[in-house]
């Protein structure tokens, strides 16, 4: 098989939650177009094979282990990253419930790891972008940081909370070279979701245009789109990727 354009060559990649789902296939896409790959979880046995994957074909990666929810691991994480050029905030949490059952530890675990740790990661890594003139982030979002979805008030709120964060770094760093965005995202098959089960992944899929959930791959060319110099000339953007919404009536 002829050997992908290696469009990230020279290039680091922090890639988080990248041990499952969307985050795995993003890493494992990037390795295979050039970057060396931070590969991030939590889980060391699964994030020495996605290393492994990538590896087998010819790419580099190593990973890191940290803990999200613990603002001094995040800062961890980001010195054991090291100077990166891509940062993909994906990792993320979401459970599901009415307002009467969410607790005060769901909405702080949710902000915590959807919000603060990307704020934290941004901090202490994009000013080092905008040094060298040069970087992308992109932050993985939902359709229900903007459409009502139900059971999804905290999980939605700590992603509107991202969105609106991408909006400010894009302007924070913009001028010295660095871009920001976010993807949001529809439904998808991955680890996570499918242990909520098929049938809550099929319903959510059924408001979609397309009429079915993605896979992690339709989720990844987005990202590796916007972390690209294809995408040179966006930033502050919020890219649906969501399936479409139907017209009503
Ligand atoms: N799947 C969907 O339908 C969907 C839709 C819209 C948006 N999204 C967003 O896309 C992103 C990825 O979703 P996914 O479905 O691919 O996820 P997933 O299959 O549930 O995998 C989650 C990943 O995040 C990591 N993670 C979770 N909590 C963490 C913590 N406290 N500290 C460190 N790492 C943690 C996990 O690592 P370990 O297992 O190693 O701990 C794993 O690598 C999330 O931000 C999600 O909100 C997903």
């Amino acid at each position: 098989m002829p050997q992908e354009f290696q469009e990230f060559a020279g290039a680091t990649a922090l890639v988080t939650g990248a041990t499952a789902g969307i985050g795995r296939g993003a890493a494992l896409r990037l390795a295979a177009l050039g970057a060396e790959v931070v590969v991030h979880g939590r889980d060391a046995d699964r994030g020495a094979r996605v290393v492994a994957e990538a590896e087998a074909t010819g790419g580099r990666a190593r990973f890191v282990a940290a803990d999200l929810s613990d603002p001094g691991d995040v800062l961890h994480l980001a010195e054991a990253a090291g100077a990166v050029d891509v940062l993909v905030n994906n990792a993320g949490i979401y459970r599901f419930a009415g307002a009467a059952d969410s607790t005060a530890e769901m909405f702080d675990v949710h902000m915590a790891v959807n919000a603060r740790a990307p704020l934290l990661l941004v901090g202490a890594l994009v000013p080092g972008m905008a040094a060298r003139g040069r970087g992308a982030v992109v932050n993985l979002s939902t359709l229900a940081a903007s459409v009502p979805a139900r059971g999804a008030a905290v999980y939605g709120a700590s992603k509107a909370a991202l969105e609106l964060m991408t909006r400010v770094w894009a302007d924070e760093f913009g001028a010295r070279g660095v871009r920001v965005n976010a993807v949001a995202s529809g439904p998808v098959r991955t680890p996570g979701t499918v242990k909520m089960g098929e049938k809550a992944l099929t319903s959510v899929a059924r408001a979609t245009v397309l009429d079915r959930p993605a896979e992690p791959e339709e989720i990844v060319e987005a990202i590796v789109f916007l972390a690209s110099a294809r995408a040179g000339y966006i930033t502050g953007a919020v890219l649906d990727v969501s399936g479409g919404r139907p017209a009503i009536g």
